[in-house]
Protein backbone atom coordinates (compact mmCIF):
# COMPACT_ATOMS: atom_id res chain seq x y z
CA UNK A 1 0.00 0.00 0.00
CA UNK A 2 1.23 3.69 -0.89
CA UNK A 3 2.01 6.39 1.83
CA UNK A 4 1.47 9.28 1.13
CA UNK A 5 1.81 12.60 3.31
CA UNK A 6 -0.02 15.87 2.42
CA UNK A 7 1.30 18.55 4.02
CA UNK A 8 -0.51 22.02 4.20
CA UNK A 9 1.83 25.40 5.11
CA UNK A 10 1.12 28.18 7.05
CA UNK A 11 -2.58 29.95 7.21
CA UNK A 12 -4.19 27.02 5.42
CA UNK A 13 -5.83 26.25 8.66
CA UNK A 14 -7.92 29.15 7.57
CA UNK A 15 -9.51 28.21 4.31
CA UNK A 16 -12.74 29.04 4.13
CA UNK A 17 -12.42 31.97 5.44
CA UNK A 18 -9.64 33.36 4.14
CA UNK A 19 -9.56 35.35 0.99
CA UNK A 20 -12.35 33.25 -0.37
CA UNK A 21 -12.04 35.00 -3.77
CA UNK A 22 -8.35 33.59 -4.58
CA UNK A 23 -8.35 30.50 -1.99
CA UNK A 24 -11.80 29.48 -3.05
CA UNK A 25 -14.73 28.39 -0.24
CA UNK A 26 -13.86 24.74 0.82
CA UNK A 27 -12.00 24.24 4.05
CA UNK A 28 -9.05 22.08 5.32
CA UNK A 29 -11.74 19.75 6.40
CA UNK A 30 -13.39 19.17 3.70
CA UNK A 31 -10.08 19.33 1.39
CA UNK A 32 -8.74 16.71 3.82
CA UNK A 33 -12.06 14.88 3.53
CA UNK A 34 -11.67 14.82 -0.33
CA UNK A 35 -8.40 13.38 -0.40
CA UNK A 36 -9.17 10.63 2.50
CA UNK A 37 -12.32 9.55 0.38
CA UNK A 38 -9.90 9.26 -2.84
CA UNK A 39 -7.28 7.54 -0.91
CA UNK A 40 -9.97 5.10 0.39
CA UNK A 41 -11.18 4.29 -2.75
CA UNK A 42 -7.71 3.46 -4.36
CA UNK A 43 -6.42 1.93 -1.66
CA UNK A 44 -3.53 4.33 -0.57
CA UNK A 45 -2.83 4.91 2.94
CA UNK A 46 -2.74 8.99 3.46
CA UNK A 47 -2.18 11.22 6.31
CA UNK A 48 -2.74 15.11 6.44
CA UNK A 49 -0.38 17.25 8.62
CA UNK A 50 -1.08 21.43 8.70
CA UNK A 51 1.46 23.59 10.80
CA UNK A 52 1.77 27.26 11.10
CA UNK A 53 5.53 26.38 12.40
CA UNK A 54 8.38 26.66 9.69
CA UNK A 55 10.36 24.16 12.47
CA UNK A 56 7.25 21.84 12.75
CA UNK A 57 6.94 21.12 9.17
CA UNK A 58 10.76 20.42 8.88
CA UNK A 59 10.68 18.19 11.96
CA UNK A 60 7.21 16.15 10.20
CA UNK A 61 9.76 16.23 6.65
CA UNK A 62 12.32 14.66 8.38
CA UNK A 63 10.36 12.41 10.17
CA UNK A 64 8.71 11.10 6.95
CA UNK A 65 12.25 9.32 5.95
CA UNK A 66 11.43 6.72 8.62
CA UNK A 67 7.77 6.63 8.81
CA UNK A 68 7.58 4.35 5.78
CA UNK A 69 6.05 7.73 3.44
CA UNK A 70 6.06 7.11 -0.19
CA UNK A 71 5.34 10.54 -1.09
CA UNK A 72 4.97 13.96 0.23
CA UNK A 73 2.52 16.13 -1.61
CA UNK A 74 3.08 19.56 -0.14
CA UNK A 75 1.56 22.72 -0.12
CA UNK A 76 4.35 24.84 1.27
CA UNK A 77 2.01 27.95 1.44
CA UNK A 78 3.86 31.32 2.09
CA UNK A 79 6.86 29.17 2.80
CA UNK A 80 7.45 28.55 -0.75
CA UNK A 81 9.15 31.72 -1.53
CA UNK A 82 11.07 31.91 1.47
CA UNK A 83 11.92 28.54 3.20
CA UNK A 84 15.65 27.49 2.65
CA UNK A 85 14.88 25.04 5.62
CA UNK A 86 11.95 22.90 4.22
CA UNK A 87 13.32 23.11 1.18
CA UNK A 88 16.84 21.26 2.54
CA UNK A 89 14.47 19.14 4.43
CA UNK A 90 12.86 17.95 1.72
CA UNK A 91 15.99 17.36 -0.52
CA UNK A 92 17.83 15.80 2.58
CA UNK A 93 14.78 13.12 2.78
CA UNK A 94 15.05 12.05 -0.62
CA UNK A 95 11.37 11.73 -0.85
CA UNK A 96 9.44 11.95 -4.19
CA UNK A 97 7.22 15.04 -3.42
CA UNK A 98 4.93 17.37 -5.68
CA UNK A 99 4.40 20.82 -4.83
CA UNK A 100 0.50 22.61 -4.87
CA UNK A 101 -0.73 25.41 -4.46
CA UNK A 102 -5.07 26.49 -4.88
CA UNK A 103 -4.19 29.42 -6.33
CA UNK A 104 -1.92 30.31 -9.80
CA UNK A 105 1.47 32.47 -8.01
CA UNK A 106 2.50 33.15 -11.63
CA UNK A 107 -0.66 35.39 -11.71
CA UNK A 108 -0.43 37.55 -8.70
CA UNK A 109 2.45 39.47 -7.14
CA UNK A 110 6.19 39.17 -8.49
CA UNK A 111 7.13 38.21 -4.78
CA UNK A 112 5.65 34.84 -5.07
CA UNK A 113 7.11 33.90 -8.55
CA UNK A 114 9.83 32.51 -6.62
CA UNK A 115 9.88 29.01 -5.19
CA UNK A 116 12.90 26.70 -3.38
CA UNK A 117 10.63 23.77 -4.23
CA UNK A 118 9.65 24.07 -7.66
CA UNK A 119 13.25 22.64 -8.99
CA UNK A 120 13.59 19.95 -7.07
CA UNK A 121 9.52 18.65 -7.32
CA UNK A 122 8.40 15.34 -9.79
CA UNK A 123 5.88 18.06 -10.34
CA UNK A 124 3.54 21.06 -9.76
CA UNK A 125 0.26 21.71 -9.82
CA UNK A 126 -1.25 25.20 -8.98
CA UNK A 127 -3.95 27.44 -10.15
CA UNK A 128 -6.91 24.97 -9.75
CA UNK A 129 -7.88 25.16 -6.07
CA UNK A 130 -9.18 21.98 -4.24
CA UNK A 131 -8.91 20.26 -7.43
CA UNK A 132 -4.99 21.00 -7.19
CA UNK A 133 -4.55 18.70 -4.05
CA UNK A 134 -7.08 16.00 -6.20
CA UNK A 135 -5.04 16.06 -9.25
CA UNK A 136 -1.70 15.59 -7.05
CA UNK A 137 -2.95 12.43 -5.34
CA UNK A 138 -4.37 10.98 -8.74
CA UNK A 139 -1.01 11.39 -10.03
CA UNK A 140 0.18 9.52 -7.06
CA UNK A 141 -1.63 6.75 -7.61
CA UNK A 142 -0.79 6.37 -11.43
CA UNK A 143 2.70 6.21 -11.13
CA UNK A 144 1.94 3.70 -8.20
CA UNK A 145 -0.22 1.33 -10.41
CA UNK A 146 2.30 2.19 -13.19
CA UNK A 147 5.58 0.89 -11.24
CA UNK A 148 3.16 -2.39 -10.29
C1 LIG B 1 -0.51 29.30 -1.83
C2 LIG B 1 0.14 30.46 -2.58
C3 LIG B 1 1.13 31.20 -1.71
O1 LIG B 1 1.72 32.29 -2.42
C4 LIG B 1 0.44 31.75 -0.48
O2 LIG B 1 1.39 32.36 0.39
C5 LIG B 1 -0.37 30.73 0.24
C6 LIG B 1 -1.12 29.74 -0.51
C7 LIG B 1 -1.66 28.64 -2.63
O3 LIG B 1 -2.05 27.53 -2.28
O4 LIG B 1 -2.16 29.23 -3.60
O5 LIG B 1 -0.50 30.78 1.46
O6 LIG B 1 0.48 28.32 -1.59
Amino acid sequence: MVAVLVIHGPNLNLLGQREPGIYGSASLSDINARLARMAARNGVDLECFQSNAEHELVERIQAAAEDGTDWILINPAAFTHTSVAVRDALAAVELPFVEIHLSNPHRREPFRHRSYFSDLAEGVVAGLGEDSYLLALQAVINRTNASG
